[in-house]
């Protein structure tokens, strides 16, 4: 069997959150959010080894956090200034040879029926998986001039979550090419290097990202699930 990593990007300013504190730190069932996603994650995959990726801004408050709630951290390692150079640099840790699950420290609801499902397409030999639900809204795409937009049919579109799953040797030679704006995700990252092999499974409604102050009161009811 493969060694497991799972990669916990949390050093985002969470600028749309509007808080003072980023929305991974803010209080769900009484500690900051992402105890809850590392325990999520420790349950999903036991067998993970984890690594947390923290903004330098926010190391020695994650510290006193942990002592004060007996928390045991993962291994901390320093992000960037974007999503895709704070998974960089914790890829640039991992050894060759291990699954990697690159995984929202805002998303606290970590799934063990989907992390299964991505392990396994792995195993199957694609290149990656990501979980996907359905979108719910209608859909249209914004076109430049008159009448500026058109419907598209909501069917063949998905909305992506994450945890994310690679091989660490791809991740390596996908995040060691240039940074483009365009990547949202580490599946992005993946394609624009030639990763396309891409497996879809089945995403979960409970592994919403957290982005807004609302956000937080519909974590709270999960908790109780
Ligand atoms: O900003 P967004 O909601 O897309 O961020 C998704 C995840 O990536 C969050 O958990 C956030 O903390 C993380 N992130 C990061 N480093 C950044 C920006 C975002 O680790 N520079």
């Amino acid at each position: 069997m493969r060694k497991v990593c799972a990669i916990i990007v949390a050093a985002g300013s969470g600028r749309r959150f509007g808080a003072p504190l980023p929305k991974q730190f803010c209080e769900l069932g009484g500690r900051p959010v992402l105890m809850t996603t590392i325990d999520r994650m420790r349950r999903a995959v036991p067998e993970a080894e984890l690594l947390l990726v923290l903004s330098s801004d926010f190391v020695e408050e994650w510290g006193d956090k942990c002592r004060k709630h007996g928390f045991e951290s993962p291994e901390v390692v320093i992000g960037g200034d974007t999503r895709w150079q704070s998974v960089k640099n914790a890829v640039e840790r991992v050894a060759a040879d291990t699954y990697v699950l690159v995984h929202d420290g805002a998303r606290p609801f970590v799934m063990p029926q989907v992390t299964d499902a991505l392990i396994g397409a792995l195993d199957s030999g694609r290149q990656g998986a990501v979980p996907v639900v359905d979108v719910v809204d209608s859909l249209r795409e914004t076109i430049d001039g008159f009448p500026g937009s058109r419907a598209v049919q909501r069917s063949r579109y998905k909305a992506v979550q994450t945890p994310q799953a690679f091989l660490s040797d791809y991740l390596h030679d996908a995040y060691s090419r240039p940074y483009r704006k365009e990547f949202t995700d580490d599946a992005s990252v993946m394609e624009s290097a030639g990763y396309a092999d891409i497996a879809l499974v089945e995403g979960h409604s409970d592994t919403f990202k957290i982005t807004l102050p609302r956000d937080l009161a519909v974590a709270g009811l999960c908790m109780d699930e």
